[in-house]
């Protein structure tokens, strides 16, 4: 049931298009099942949105999928090749798995320009110039060139934001995860947010969303992934699970966060 109904951009899902796939991936913290049988492929330029209760198990899956949280059993593959363990390896996979954070992340002591350039230069290892362009160029895109130089405590958390999505497209990642990108953002906000988004959907990005923003997930998304439990319940068309949702708790679960 995890057809993909809409072709976008420039992909052509496919059966070998696969990027991300985890394989019967179990988690606990303790006694806490957090991550139970997941099984789920995302393909090159697919965006997925997840979404589900709070404590389901959304952000361990985003931190398991760049190994910030190691599996107790299953597999995880970006590009074919299973998460490493350590080491240079790491790092590199980090840089391929970009990450924005609820909360804004990025490195309070440099400048907004400086957040977007470092990367680049320590583990992509451009020259300063090139990676400056480029840090430039992917401001630019998300609408924050007048900020280059500040600090980020000196711009609004939208503005952050932005920062932090243009700071993980630095370094060309194949992958962006988002986990909860809007939600510490005062309303006015989210949109300017939602729009660098829609933005990177349109250009092909391969996105993975944790979110409860609806007009995102119906008008991005390809798929959307509802979780309960530690558990994939329902998995996809974001038409088909607004509208026709299957299973009881998400049922439930969208009767509170479309009638609150
Ligand atoms: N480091 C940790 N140690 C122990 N338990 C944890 C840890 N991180 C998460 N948990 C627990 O694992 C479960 C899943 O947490 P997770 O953060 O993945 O949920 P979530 O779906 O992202 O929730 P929310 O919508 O509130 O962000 C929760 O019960 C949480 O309390
Ligand atoms: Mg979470």
């Amino acid at each position: 049931m995890s057809g993909v109904a809409v072709t976008k951009g420039n992909t052509a899902p496919g059966t070998d298009d696969a990027l991300v796939v985890l394989k019967n991936v179990n988690k606990h913290f303790g006694a806490l099942h957090v991550l139970r049988d997941i099984d789920l492929t995302i393909r090159r330029g697919e965006v997925v949105v997840v979404i589900g209760p709070s404590g389901s198990g959304k952000s361990t899956l985003c931190r398991a999928i760049n190994r910030l949280e190691a599996i107790d059993s299953g597999e995880i593959a970006i590009d074919g090749r299973p998460l490493p363990a350590e080491g240079r390896e790491l790092a590199a996979l980090r840089a391929d798995v970009g990450m924005v954070f609820q909360s804004f992340n990025l490195f309070a002591h440099r400048t907004v320009l400086q957040n977007v350039t470092l990367g680049q230069i320590k583990v992509r290892k451009k020259d300063k110039k090139e990676a400056e362009d480029r840090a430039r160029a992917l401001l630019e895109r998300v609408g924050v060139t007048t900020q280059a130089d500040k600090y980020p405590a000196q711009l609004s958390g939208g503005q952050q934001q932005r920062v932090a999505i243009a700071r993980a497209l630095a370094m060309e990642p194949k992958v962006m995860l988002f986990d909860e990108p809007t939600s510490a953002l005062d309303p006015e906000m989210i949109n300017e947010v939602l729009e660098v988004m829609q933005q990177l959907a349109r250009d092909g990005m391969t996105m993975v969303v944790v979110t409860h923003e609806m007009g995102f997930a119906r008008s991005a998304a390809n798929r959307v992934v509802f979780m309960s439990d530690g558990r994939i319940v329902e998995e996809t068309t974001p038409d088909e699970f607004f509208t026709n949702p299957r299973s009881d708790r998400a049922k439930d679960f969208l009767s509170k966060i479309l009638h609150h």
